[in-house]
Order: C-alpha cells, then structure tokens, then sequence
C-alpha cells in the first residue's frame, strides 16, 4: 500500500461524497483501464473497496465515490465523517475484476453508487469510439452522484436516467434495456444485490450468454446464519485441524489459531482470501467466484463462505 492525500471531497449527492486522492510521494500512477478499484485504509483502520471513477491514462490522481451506509459496519461512515482534505490514507494499487472486453456494442446498467465504475466505462467506451448504452437508476434525483455530469458528456445521448420518485422519468425497463442477446453485444451491470439480481435474471430469460454477462457488486455476501453450523478445517500441509465454531468464520478461526491468511472486504467480494480445498464441500456465500468455480468447489473464501460437510480439507 502507499500514501495519499485527499485533495478534494465534494459532495455528489444525498448521502454521497467523491474524494479525489493523489499519492503523497508524488509519484505517478500507471494506466489503469476502466473497472478497477483500490483497496483504502480507513481512518479507522477499516479497509474497504472502492471503484475507480475514471477512465485513467496514467498520473495522479485517483477518483473515488463513497456512499455513506447507515446499515453498514462503520467504513462508510467513517469515510464521510472522518476523512477531511487533507487527510492522510494509505491505498493499495489499482486492480481490476471488472474490466471491459471488446464487443461492438455494451449495455452499462447501474443502480445507485454503482454508477462508479459503469462512469469510467462510459468514458473509456466513448474514448474508444465504441458504441454503448448507460442506463441509471437511482431512487431520486438527489441521490444519483454524477448526474449533471452525465448530462454534459460528451457522450450524453447515450445515458438514460430513471429516477423512482420522478413521473417524468422513464421506467427502467431490463428488457427493453438489454434488447435481444447477440455475441458482439456485453452487458455491464453494478449495483445493489437486488437490482443486479433482476437484471441478471432479465438476462437469463432473454437467452443472454453468460460469457456477455459482467457484474458486480458493491456489497458481498450473506450474514450469517442462526442455524449456522459448526465446521473443521484441516490443513493439509501443516496437518493441523482448526475448529470453527458457530458464529465464528473460517477466517477468524484460522487467525485465532495463529495461521495468517490475506484478508480484505470481509464480505464475500474482492477474492483476496481465496483458498484451495482438496476435500469436502464448501457453502459458498460469496459473490467474487463465478457460479463455475462454485460448482466446481476447488476454492473458497473464508472470510464469509462455511462449510456443507463435516470438515474441508485445505491445502495450507
Ligand atoms: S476478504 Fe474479500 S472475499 Fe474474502
């Protein structure tokens, strides 16, 4: 991770604030393509994913949007109420699990502070003189961050806005929007779990191919369980067993027990915690693996996902 400056926070919208943050060694940043997002420190030591907001040639700013979370466990509302210009954050180098891929036309859906990465699309697309179409929702006007801006792009005829609490604005319809599938045609969706969740099965029934399908969202997985059970891990390579109680992740039962593990979001969504299984069926509960990797039940995450079998067996 490196240093930062917050050399601006503005205000987007209801609940929404931008931080543009620039590296306090000055130094320059490499190109990162449009879909990347940071890992930031938190003033309170929380460390959380942000989306990039822009479609980013190389230098040194880097562009962020946070909606505050009043559901949420403390990150959001740290950031709103605690980061200041000024301020000192430590980030981690851009990466990116949500990239474009070339196609003759994309559809870019955004509910909310999902407008963050689809930005950087819109103007990595229109950069690209590719052809597309960006449909955002927002419960209202006052809390759809970038909307002027989108109405002054240059690439504004492309942009639909559909606010729920507007008569005058038109109904997002995920069919009408997605349109018939085709192979040259991509579909880009962020958002709340929900919308995603609609869209995707809009998709399905439309007879979407998944390979045209990218998603993703901004919160991850399920909270745990009252009828969670307890599990076993067993480590092959260290060929120790490590108990997980219920109540307790997999995660934290393999830090108590001395064994460091790569962790980020906490929450089913970045893949930082990713681990082998060689035996044993995992609940996976995350929203980083494809439904593939799931099936295939090689890999886990512990920060979120349990166990469907007494104990997994994981090469650690
Ligand atoms: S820490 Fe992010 S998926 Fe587990």
């Amino acid at each position: 991770m490196f240093a930062v400056r917050v050399h601006q926070k503005i205000e987007l919208a209801v609940d929404i604030v931008s931080l543009i943050l620039v590296p306090e060694d000055g130094r320059i940043l490499p190109p990162h393509a449009a879909g990347a997002h940071i890992d930031l420190q938190l003033p309170n030591c929380m460390l959380r994913q942000y989306s990039l907001c822009r479609a980013y040639t190389g230098g040194q700013d880097l562009e962020i949007a946070i909606l505050r979370d009043p559901a949420g466990r403390g990150g959001s509302a740290c950031a709103h109420r605690d980061v200041e210009v000024g301020s000192r954050l430590l980030v981690g180098a851009p990466r990116n699990l949500f990239p474009l891929v070339p196609a003759a036309r994309s559809v870019l859906l955004a509910g909310g502070i999902g407008i963050t990465p689809i930005l950087a699309m819109a103007e990595e697309l229109h950069g690209q003189g590719r052809e597309f179409e960006l449909h955002y929702c927002a419960r209202s006007a006052d809390r759809a961050a970038y909307r002027d801006e989108l109405g002054r792009a240059a690439f504004a005829e492309r942009v639909r806005l559909h606010f729920d609490d507007a008569p005058a604005s038109p109904r997002f319809d995920a069919a009408r929007a997605l349109g018939a599938p085709a192979a040259d045609r991509h579909l880009y969706v962020c958002g709340p779990e929900g919308f995603i969740r609609h869209v995707l099965q809009v998709a399905a029934d439309l007879g979407w191919d998944p390979a045209c399908i990218h998603f993703e969202h901004f919160s991850g997985a399920a909270a745990p369980a009252p009828d969670d059970g307890a599990f076993e891990l067993r480590l092959a390579r260290r060929g120790i067993r490590v108990p997980v109680p219920v109540g307790v992740s997999a995660a934290q039962a393999l830090l108590d027990h001395g064994i460091e593990i790569a962790l980020s979001c906490e929450q089913g969504v970045c893949g930082a915690c990713v681990l082998p299984v060689l035996e044993g069926i995992p609940e996976h509960r995350d929203v980083f693996l494809s439904s593939a990797e799931k099936a295939a039940n090689r890999c886990f995450t512990p920060c979120c996902s349990r166990a469907a079998t007494p104990h997994l067996l994981i090469d650690l």
